[in-house]
C-alpha cells in the first residue's frame, strides 16, 4: 500500500507541537527549539515522499540544450575544426557540406564548434558565424535580409522589406565588407531553402567572394536529405560540395552513452531504474539512430514517472513514453496531410467509430463524397481516392485487408490504426474541415436533457 505522506507529515509535526531542529547547537549555546510551521512539515513531508526526480534544470532534456559534451562525435568535431582551421593562419577555409539522417548531432555538432570558436580570442577575432535554419526562411529575399542584418551596427542600419533583391544583396555585402574577416554562414536544412526556392539564392552566395573587398564568405551546409545535391546545378553543387562530412546514426550502445550523460547530469542519483536508458536506446536505434527521439523517450518516461507520483523512472514508464510519442507522431503526421486526404482520413474514422470494426471501401468512398460536398469541395475520382488510401496506408494510419465473403467474393476492409479520440481534432484543426466539428450526438443530448429537465429537444 502507499504510504501516506500527509499522515506521515502529521506525525512529524507531532500533532502541532514544535519539533527541534535538526542541525546541532552552536558548542556552548543553549538548545533552541524552532518553530515550525505544520504546513512546512506537510511540505517537506510531501517532498520525503515524493522525492524529485530532477536535480534541477529539466531544460537539460531539452533539444535546444548543448550539452558540453557529444559522445560519439569527437571524431566529427575534429573534421569540421580542421576545415575551419585555416582560418587562424589567415586563409579562407573551404565551403563544407554536412549531412546525415535525422537527429545525428549535426546541429550540435555546429553549434559546439561555433561555442569553441568563440571561447577562442585568436579565433572569434578572424571568424563571425551566422546561423541560420533555412525552414524559418521563407524566401531568398528574406534570407539576404537576415544575413545582412546580422552585420547591421544599429537598428536603423537594418535592411527593410520592400527593397529590390539587387538593393538587398548589395547592403549585405556592404556590411559584411564593412565588419572585415571571415563570415561562416551556416545553412541548417538547407534542403528546405532549395526545395523552397530554387539553388538560385545559393549561386549568389557562392560566388558572392568574388564581390566582397574585405570579408570572405564561407558556407557550410547541412541537410538530412543525402540527395539534395542532385537538384543542384552543378557550379553550385561543386562549390558547396568542396568538403564533406557524413554523420552516420547512433546506433544503441552509443545512444546508451548519450543518454546516460545527460541522466547524470538532469537526474538525481538513484532515481533511473536499470533497463531505462537501454530501452530508450533500443527504440531509438529501430527508429533509425536518432538521438532526439531516444532524449524525448527519456524525457517523456520522466513525466509520466511524475505524474504517477513514482520516485523512479521505470521500464514501464518508458513503454508508455513509447506509446504517446508514437500517438504524438501520428497526429502530426495527420495534420500534414493534403486537404482531401484529410477529408478522406475523416471519413475513415467516423465509419470506424461507427462499426468499430473494419469499414469497407465502398463505404469510406460514400462518407467522403458526402463530407466533401457538405465542405464544397469538388470530391475525387475513385481512382485517386484509392492512391490516398495507399498514402494512409504507407504513413501506418490504416491497414487494409481482403476480407473474403463467402459467395459475395472478396472485399477490402479497412482498419483504423491510429487513436481515433486524438486524431479527429488534429484534422479538424484544419480551418477547411472546422465547419465538421462534430454536433453533439443523440445519447449525449439525451443524457444532458436528462441532467437539465429544462431543455427538451435536440441541442445542434
Ligand atoms: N553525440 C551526442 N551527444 C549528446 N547529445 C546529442 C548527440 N547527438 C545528438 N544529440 C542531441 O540529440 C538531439 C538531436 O541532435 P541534432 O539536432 O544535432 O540532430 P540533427 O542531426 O541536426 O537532426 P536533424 O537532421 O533532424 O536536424 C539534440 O538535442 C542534440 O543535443
Ligand atoms: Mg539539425
Amino acid at each position: 500500500m502507499e504510504s501516506d505522506p500527509l499522515r506521515a507529515a502529521r506525525e512529524a509535526a507531532g500533532a502541532g507541537r514544535a519539533v527541534p531542529a535538526t542541525a546541532p547547537p552552536p558548542t556552548g549555546a543553549a538548545p533552541e527549539p524552532v518553530h515550525r510551521s505544520s504546513a512546512t512539515e506537510v511540505f517537506d513531508a510531501i517532498l520525503r515522499e515524493n522525492p524529485e526526480l530532477f536535480k534541477g534544470n529539466r531544460e537539460i532534456l531539452r533539444e535546444t540544450y548543448i550539452p558540453s559534451r557529444l559522445p560519439h562525435r569527437e571524431h566529427q568535431i575534429r573534421q569540421v575544426a580542421e576545415v575551419l582551421a585555416p582560418a587562424l593562419k589567415g586563409t579562407v577555409p573551404s565551403n563544407l557540406l554536412i549531412y546525415g539522417k535525422i537527429g545525428t548531432g549535426k546541429t550540435a555538432v555546429v553549434a559546439q564548434v561555433r561555442l569553441d570558436v568563440q571561447r577562442r580570442t585568436d579565433m572569434a577575432r578572424k571568424l563571425t558565424f551566422v546561423t541560420i535554419n533555412c525552414g524559418n526562411v521563407e524566401t531568398p529575399y528574406s534570407l539576404l535580409q537576415t544575413i545582412g542584418n546580422t552585420f547591421a551596427p544599429t537598428e536603423s542600419d537594418r535592411i527593410p522589406t520592400g527593397w529590390s533583391l539587387d538593393r538587398v544583396q548589395a547592403s549585405m555585402r556592404q556590411m559584411m565588407d564593412t565588419r572585415g574577416g571571415i563570415v561562416l554562414l551556416v545553412l541548417d536544412e538547407i534542403d528546405r531553402l532549395v526545395a523552397r526556392s530554387g539553388d538560385g539564392v545559393l549561386y549568389t552566395l557562392s560566388q558572392v567572394n568574388t564581390e566582397l573587398d574585405k570579408a570572405r564568405l564561407v558556407l557550410i551546409g547541412i541537410s538530412n536529405d543525402l540527395k539534395f545535391t542532385n537538384n543542384l546545378d552543378a557550379r553550385v553543387r561543386s562549390r558547396l560540395n568542396e568538403e564533406k562530412i557524413l554523420f552516420p546514426p547512433y546506433d544503441a550502445p552509443q545512444l546508451q552513452d548519450i543518454l546516460r550523460d545527460r541522466a547524470t547530469e538532469v537526474f538525481r542519483e538513484g532515481v533511473v531504474d536499470a533497463g531505462v536508458i537501454e530501452r530508450c536506446a533500443a527504440y531509438a536505434a529501430l527508429e533509425n539512430g536518432d538521438a532526439r527521439r531516444a532524449l524525448a523517450l527519456l524525457r517523456l518516461a520522466a513525466e509520466m514517472a511524475e505524474r504517477d507520483r513514482s520516485k523512479r523512472i521505470t521500464s514501464d514508464h518508458v513503454i508508455k513514453a513509447k506509446s504517446r510519442l508514437e500517438q504524438d507522431i501520428i497526429v502530426e503526421c495527420c495534420r500534414t496531410l493534403p486537404p482531401h486526404c484529410k477529408v478522406l482520413m475523416y471519413a475513415i474514422l467516423q465509419a470506424f467509430e461507427r462499426r468499430r470494426e473494419g469499414v469497407q471501401t465502398g463505404d469510406v468512398y460514400d462518407g467522403y463524397t458526402r463530407l466533401a460536398q457538405r465542405l464544397g469541395l469538388q470530391p475525387l475520382h475513385a481512382r485517386s481516392i484509392s492512391n490516398y488510401l495507399s498514402e494512409l496506408e504507407n504513413l501506418g494510419l490504416i491497414r487494409a485487408t481482403i476480407v473474403s465473403r463467402g459467395r459475395g467474393g472478396r472485399t477490402r476492409e479497412i482498419v483504423v490504426d491510429v487513436p481515433v479520440s486524438e486524431t479527429f481534432p488534429a484534422l479538424l484543426d484544419d480551418p477547411l474541415l472546422a465547419p465538421l466539428a462534430r454536433p453533439r450526438s443523440l445519447s449525449q443530448t439525451i443524457l444532458t436533457n436528462f441532467d437539465n429537465p429544462g431543455r427538451t429537444g435536440p441541442s445542434s
